[in-house]
């Protein structure tokens, strides 16, 4: 795995922007894995803004969400795609039919996860997947104890990830508590991962994720196997490991 030190969040976001954007001009038609939560949002006011700059292109570019709230409709704010259009899609000129989200209104939760998985394997694969990193070590919504074999399924959130995501709806009794979300074995069929963390408040489950054992416990671990990792994080957020 390799490591990047950033001073803070807003030279993560550079130096990860600046690794999805060599993807994109090296191989326009890329398949981009892309992910929500606060964390990317940095990277994707600097994509935007290097699009209307016109060093990068997105014409020929697919994308593939990790992961969708069940139940929750695409005007929805708080839905990842209402996410995805609002933050990064709408602003640059990837074709929004090139654009996939695994649909949370799909009731036939076997359907919804079939589907995608069946889109990612139609597309080729993944070439860059992006990662935050949740609290208690989820990628996606592969919550602790998950299976490391699973591709596309529904999930049923920890507390601590309902309590954690609670801050972005009006009351907690907003939050779903299932979601769609790529599984550990979709994500590391991806030919490479950049996952990004930034804050004190993560330094300790990145030391575990990165540094300690591989365990589903903290499904995050399992990254450490892939053969093609870049792990971009701030100062707060590595300062628990032993670098
Ligand atoms: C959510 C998303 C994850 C994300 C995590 C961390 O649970 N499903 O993909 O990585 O939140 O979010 P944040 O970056 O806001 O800390």
């Amino acid at each position: 795995m390799k490591i990047i030190k950033a001073k803070d969040y807003t030279e993560m976001s550079r130096k990860a922007a600046n690794i999805i954007s060599a993807q994109v001009i090296m191989k326009p038609n890329c398949v981009l894995g892309l992910a929500t939560g606060s964390s990317p949002l940095g990277i994707y006011t600097q994509l935007i803004d290097w699009y209307k700059k016109g060093d990068l292109d997105f014409s020929h570019t697919k994308s593939v969400n990790l992961d969708e709230y069940r139940g929750l409709s695409h005007d929805n704010e708080q839905s990842y795609y209402y996410f995805m259009n609002e933050n990064f899609f709408k602003h640059i000129n990837i074709a929004p039919a090139n654009t996939y989200i695994p649909d949370g209104m799909e009731p036939d939760a076997a359907k919804a996860c079939a589907d995608h998985e069946a889109i990612i394997q139609e597309l080729g694969g993944i070439d860059l997947q992006l990662l935050g990193l949740g609290n208690n070590g989820h990628i996606g919504f592969n919550e602790p104890g998950v299976a490391f074999e699973k591709e596309t399924h529904c999930v049923n959130l920890t507390e601590s990830t309902i309590q954690a995501n609670s801050r972005f709806f009006k009351k907690i009794e907003d939050v779903p508590t299932q979601a769609y979300t790529m599984g550990i074995k979709t994500i590391m069929m991806a030919k490479k991962i950049l996952i990004i963390v930034s804050g004190e408040g993560k330094a300790n489950i990145v030391n575990k994720a990165f540094f300690g054992p591989v365990v589903p416990q903290v499904p995050a671990s399992i990254l450490q196997m892939h053969p093609d990792v870049t792990l971009v994080a701030d100062a707060a957020a590595l300062s628990k490991c032993p670098l």
